[in-house]
């Protein structure tokens, strides 16, 4: 290949990326729309929303739904897992994954000090590039190859714990910080 090709296939590729972000950054804005309807399927106290913390309540998410909110801008993902997903989450062999954690570890505890594995809750933020990755039920090939979520900017596909699996994220979904304030609500942040 001569030095033109070659450079030309180096701006083709920049090209390609900066549509995939522009992409993504469509896909957050839309994540984010998709988000505001769910907000009041939360409260924000006064004094939790000057310290930029959201209350999220479980009750209100669907066995195998997720509902996504806003935190401090960036959306953040419940899913309230299938017993097959928690299954297959902690099924996996932990040293095998590119970001090793084991499904608990990714929970916080309930009121009564105990994991419980149905509520994942995470930054949904690509760890690659930031762009949102999809994860609802019932879409075609959006769970990616492990059931879980998909990043359609660059191809990562996370997990049911939201570890990362294939492709080139490099860590898993984030979880963020967040505690049980009673045996249905969380608070985020
Ligand atoms: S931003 Fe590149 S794979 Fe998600």
């Amino acid at each position: 290949m001569s030095d033109t090709e070659h450079s030309h296939d180096h701006v083709d590729e920049e090209k390609r990326d900066f549509i995939y972000i522009a992409a993504g950054a469509v896909a957050a804005v839309g994540a984010g729309a998709i988000g505001w309807p769910l907000v009041s399927q939360m409260s924000m106290a006064a004094d939790t929303k000057a310290a930029g913390s959201i209350e999220i309540d479980l009750s209100n998410i669907d066995e195998g739904s997720q509902v996504k909110s806003l935190w401090r801008g960036k959306p953040v993902f419940v899913r309230h897992r299938t017993p097959a997903e928690i299954a297959e989450a902690e099924a996996v062999d932990v040293a095998t994954l590119p970001d090793p954690a084991t499904d608990n570890e990714r929970l916080m505890p309930n009121k009564e000090g105990k994991l419980d594995p149905r509520y994942l809750v995470m930054v949904g933020v690509c760890t690659h590039f930031g762009c949102v990755p999809i994860g609802e039920q019932g879409k075609v090939d959006a769970l990616g190859e492990y059931g879980g979520w998909y990043c359609p900017c660059h191809g990562s596909h996370y997990d049911t714990a939201g570890r990362i699996r294939k492709g080139p994220a490099p860590e898993n979904l984030v979880i963020p910080p967040y505690e049980y304030v009673s045996d249905t609500v969380i608070k985020v942040g």
